[in-house]
């Protein structure tokens, strides 16, 4: 047992922080909190102390749609919308992976910078390629991180280099989950690329799995105009996109993320809601692709669960912090475009999808009540704060100004994360 002492903010609600300025907590030897305190309680008088001064401790990022092997195409390639962004940039790069050698270097990067800028636990893309991503399993085990590998399968509208068969698909998710099993922190996800990508004997086989071993499911849905037309074309039964997914299983049967939805409409989200089915928020990514901008106040006045994701490399970095800023942006920009009738999110409204919402994929992850796996970030603002900043203030300008120079410690289940090797 060991207590942290700083100042410390996190959103066990999506309304408000909770903050206690130079306040305790008390983490168990599970690596879970065991309590917060504005003064240590008499019975851990005896534990030791980190004592973090002025800083600031607050809850680690959850990323909840990330592709690690677009790592080398960030910041790059943005003048294309999504089809042929992918036809162009993203596939050729993608089917690099074959070569363990390149994915190895390429997949350290990747968890390396996950870790520079703060985020502990993320739901990852890897390919279509067995070995690569079990390798991407194992570094993220060797870093001390969290999350979910899906290794993606993808059958019809991809090139020949990029394709696998059905039972490829199957195999390979399975052997993931195999060697995931004995990993504490890292799992395996069911991950059919998109509908277009994705013929409907993959689809039943995904959905099939994912029921029959109970695995959660990530894909993308109503990204783009484009897309959405493609999709009634290829699934002319099905009533809206997710009606797609759904049909095959994979739409909340177990849960389930579903990145972007920037153009979902009533029935879709209904089934959303029916399913708690996640709509992972990626502005960044929305930004870049020009693909639209999601009614992420739409789907919380609904109940429709909502997280973030950076949606590398279409989303051009990996700080959620980044992630957070656009969020509140673009929710601006709705609310502009909708005529003021639907309110902007709040700064602890974003903090919190970031925080407590999408860790809430990974158990009890995102917050510091009691029972929550202490994942946690240290911040040293104080060239931030140069004029005595309250301490909401603090974390707003860390938002809008910091990036991992002041991230001076992370936490994942309760141990200290140093750098990963490249
Ligand atoms: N839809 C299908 N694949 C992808 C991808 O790699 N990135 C994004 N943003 N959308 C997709
Ligand atoms: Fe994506």
């Amino acid at each position: 047992m060991r207590a942290y002492r700083a100042n410390i903010l996190f959103t066990p609600t999506p309304q408000r922080f909770e903050i206690i300025e130079h306040g305790f907590v008390v983490v168990g030897n599970d690596g879970n909190v065991i309590g917060t305190y504005a003064s240590l309680p008499s019975e851990y008088k005896t534990i030791d102390v980190v004592d973090f001064g002025n800083q600031l401790l607050m809850p680690a990022m959850n990323d909840l749609h990330v592709h690690a092997p677009q790592y080398r195409n960030l910041g790059i390639a943005m003048d294309m919308e999504l089809l042929p962004w992918l036809n162009t940039y993203t596939f050729p790069e993608e089917a690099k992976y074959k070569d363990i050698k390149y994915a190895e270097r390429m997949y350290r990067r990747f968890v390396h910078d996950l870790w520079k800028l703060g985020t502990m636990r993320a739901a990852i893309f890897a390919t279509i390629h067995p070995e690569a991503s079990c390798l991407l399993a194992d570094l993220l085990r060797e870093a001390g991180m969290g999350g979910m590998v899906g290794l993606v399968g993808m059958d019809r509208n991809s090139p020949n280099n990029l394709s696998n068969s059905v039972q490829e698909a199957v195999d390979g998710t399975l052997r993931l989950v195999e060697h995931t099993a004995s990993l504490p922190l890292v799992s395996a996800i069911v991950t059919p690329r998109f509908v277009p990508s994705c013929t409907p004997e993959m689809l039943t086989a995904l959905g099939k799995l994912a029921n029959g071993y109970r695995l959660p499911v990530q894909s993308h849905l109503s990204e783009n105009q484009s897309e959405i037309e493609w999709v009634k074309e290829l699934e002319p039964k099905s009533t809206c996109y997710g009606d797609a997914y759904r049909r095959y299983g994979l739409f909340g049967q177990t849960p389930t993320l579903m990145a972007h939805c920037c153009y979902t409409a009533d029935e879709e989200l209904e089934l959303m809601r029916q399913n708690h089915v996640f709509a992972v928020h990626c502005p960044t990514s929305n930004c870049n692709l020009g693909s639209g901008i999601a009614p992420i106040r739409r789907f919380m006045n609904a109940g429709v669960p909502v997280a973030l994701g950076s949606d590398v490399s279409a989303g051009s970095g990996f700080s959620i912090f980044r992630v957070i800023h656009y969020t509140l942006q673009m929710s601006k920009m709705k609310w502009v475009a909708g005529g003021h009738k639907e309110a902007f999110l709040s700064l602890s409204e974003a903090f919190w999808l970031a925080t407590k919402s999408g860790g809430s994929f990974f158990g009890k992850v995102g917050s510091f009540e009691s029972g929550y796996a202490f994942d946690a970030l240290v911040v040293d603002d104080s060239d931030l704060n140069f004029d005595n900043y309250p301490i909401q203030h603090r974390l707003e300008r860390y938002i809008y100004l910091g990036d991992d120079r002041q991230l001076t410690h992370r936490f994942c289940q309760g141990k200290e994360i140093s750098a990963p090797r490249i």
